[in-house]
């Protein structure tokens, strides 16, 4: 498994990372609280942020659990303000909540978009609204929303998860350029990683060879390929990217 964490960058930074219950949110926080920050986790399943909480605890890590639900405008303003008063203070936040459904174009029904858009996009934006406000007027910090390549060109993914990833990728540039440069604002864009999201999709009949094809790199992703370049987002060492949707893909978009 690979894994890119520089001990000791993100020392003394409060990391907030949503969807943390499992799959790559899990990882991310994983690998923020191994940078040593102080990493608070959220997700609806309180249960799987206190197996988190151990885990990081075991590592050394300072862990707050914040349960709740981000398609619920009511519950992310309450989630907001628990990490915030924390520690006095959020650095880092990671959107990487996430919903998808695999309906195809003529079966979608407006509530599956509903969830859809709810979750991936008017989740991470009033998240962002809510910790950002209060990072602009604070010691500013970065923003990484976990995207997709499905973003960018066409997948296997369903019509409204590429469409609401497509959204987040914009809403990544917009606020780029709106809070700049207290804040910056950067997205990643992972292409198959086996995660609870996609494990049944993937081992579907051909879908997993049809992913492996395409993939120059010749495997799926894990979860590691991705913490490793949020990492890297939201240290010192990318102080000068902002507004951008870095690709964590193996290689597909490059044929
Ligand atoms: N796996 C892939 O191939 C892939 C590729 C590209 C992008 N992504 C993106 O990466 C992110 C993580 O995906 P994953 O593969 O790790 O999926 P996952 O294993 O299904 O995890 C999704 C996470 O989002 C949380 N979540 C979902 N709905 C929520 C809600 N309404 N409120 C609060 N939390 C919610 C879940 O927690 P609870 O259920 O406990 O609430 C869970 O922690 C997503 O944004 C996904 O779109 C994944």
């Amino acid at each position: 498994m690979s894994q890119y964490v520089p001990a000791g960058v993100l020392d003394g930074k409060v990391a907030v990372v949503s969807g943390a219950s499992r799959g790559i949110g899990r990882a991310i926080a994983l690998a923020l609280a191994a940078a040593g920050a102080s990493v608070v986790g959220m997700a609806r399943t309180a249960s799987a942020l206190d197996d988190l909480g151990d885990e990081a605890a075991a590592g050394g890590a300072d862990f707050l659990a914040v349960p709740g639900d981000l398609s619920d405008v009511d519950s992310i303003a309450d989630m907001a303000a628990a990490s915030w008063d924390w520690k006095g203070h959020v650095d880092v936040l990671v959107n990487a909540a996430g919903t998808i459904v695999r309906s195809e174009v003529l079966e979608v029904t407006p509530s599956e978009w509903d969830l859809v858009f709810a979750t991936n996009v008017r989740g991470s934006f009033f998240l962002s609204q809510a910790l950002g406000g209060k990072m602009l007027a604070g010691n500013g910090g970065s923003i990484v929303n976990v995207a997709s390549v499905a973003a960018e060109v066409t997948t296997g993914a369903s019509a409204p998860y590429s469409a609401s990833k497509a959204a987040l990728v914009h809403l990544t540039r917009v606020l780029s350029i709106r809070w700049a440069p207290t804040i910056r604002v950067n997205a990643v864009g992972p292409a198959y990683v086996r995660t609870e999201l996609n494990t049944e999709w993937l081992d579907a009949g051909e879908n997993l060879s049809w992913v492996v094809e395409r993939t120059p790199l010749g495997r799926v992703g894990e979860p590691a390929d991705v913490a490793g370049a949020v990492v890297f987002l939201a240290s010192p060492a990318a102080a000068y990217i902002t507004g951008q949707h870095l690709l964590i893909d193996g290689g597909w978009t490059a044929q």
